[in-house]
């Protein structure tokens, strides 16, 4: 029984280095990275889902979710930064979020306004890279002047990418590349599919990049035109936490969770999860 229990902590003491040796190694691999090569480290999308929800239970009008939502995001970002996520895609608003009563629309984008103004500095000083993708078209200038402000204050941050989705819609963001690709085909109604496909793929991949982890918080289980083409292999979390609920704790277990799957690709040899999530699933 006692050897047991001694046998039992080794193995926890051992997974517990073998996670704290992942971890120095993946930030210190990371720490020496130039602007725009995230080449390690997961990404990792999340669709925010839940703030009226959260609200209402509450007795809260619905914007109070939506800044209750600020605050996880926040937390989110400094949780995922310190577990060396490379790249983190929030999904703010959506093209069809503009279907919302106007004064929560206006509501939201006043939260974002003040979340980059108000953020920017923070995440300069944490390395971070902020890009929001997504149609700029129908922003107000006083929002795409915020956006401007911050991608160009945090153009040289490399330890993470933080992407927001705002007025973003996949299909969309699809079909306007597929035009780009068509359009540098001269007389292309005539081409074979194939002339199409490489400048297709080239402005796919130029524009996008492949996500591991999906995490859905609010109990839907849906992608809601959020990410199609890099969704292809990654793996979906689905979880009940309402977003303004969601924290630290609960990245945490999402990457542990994501740490258990077995991702072949679609061929048959399993593919090692990145150091991050080795440290949650080794219970560090
Ligand atoms: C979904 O909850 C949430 C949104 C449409 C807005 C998300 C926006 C934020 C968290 C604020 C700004 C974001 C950043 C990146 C600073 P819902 O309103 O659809 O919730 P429900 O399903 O319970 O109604």
């Amino acid at each position: 029984m006692v050897q047991l229990a001694a046998r039992s902590r080794r193995t926890r003491i051992a997974k517990r280095i073998a996670g704290w040796t992942a971890w120095f190694f993946g930030r210190a691999k990371g720490s020496g990275m130039e602007q725009g090569e995230f080449n390690d480290g997961l990404h990792v999308a999340i669709i925010m889902d839940g703030n009226g929800r959260w609200a209402t239970r509450r007795g809260l009008p619905r914007v109070a979710g939506h800044r209750a939502g600020v605050a996880a995001v926040r937390r989110v970002v400094e949780r995922a930064l310190d577990m060396g996520v490379r790249c983190l895609t929030l999904y703010a608003f959506s093209s069809d979020n503009w279907r919302r009563p106007a004064q929560e629309v206006q509501s939201i984008f006043w939260l974002l306004r003040a979340f980059l103004r108000l953020e920017t500095r923070r995440l300069m000083q944490r390395g971070a890279r902020l890009e929001v993708i997504g149609r700029r078209d129908r922003l107000a200038t006083a929002v795409l002047s915020e956006i401007d402000k911050a991608e160009a204050a945090t153009a040289a941050g490399s330890r993470i990418h933080i992407r927001v989705a705002i007025d973003y819609s996949s299909r969309d963001a699809i079909t306007r590349a597929a035009a780009g690709a068509a359009g540098a085909i001269e007389n292309w109604h005539g081409a074979a599919p194939g002339l199409l496909a490489p400048q297709l793929l080239e402005t796919m991949n130029t524009q996008s990049e492949d996500v591991d982890l999906l995490i859905r918080t609010g109990g839907e289980k849906r992608l809601s035109d959020f990410l199609l083409w890099e969704l292809a292999y990654a793996e979906l979390y689905f979880t009940d936490c309402m977003w303004p609920d969601f924290g630290e704790s609960e990245l945490e277990a999402a990457l542990g969770e994501f740490n258990l799957r077995e991702r072949r690709f679609g061929g048959v040899v399993s593919v090692k999860p990145h150091p991050a999530a080795t440290l949650i699933g080794s219970g560090v």
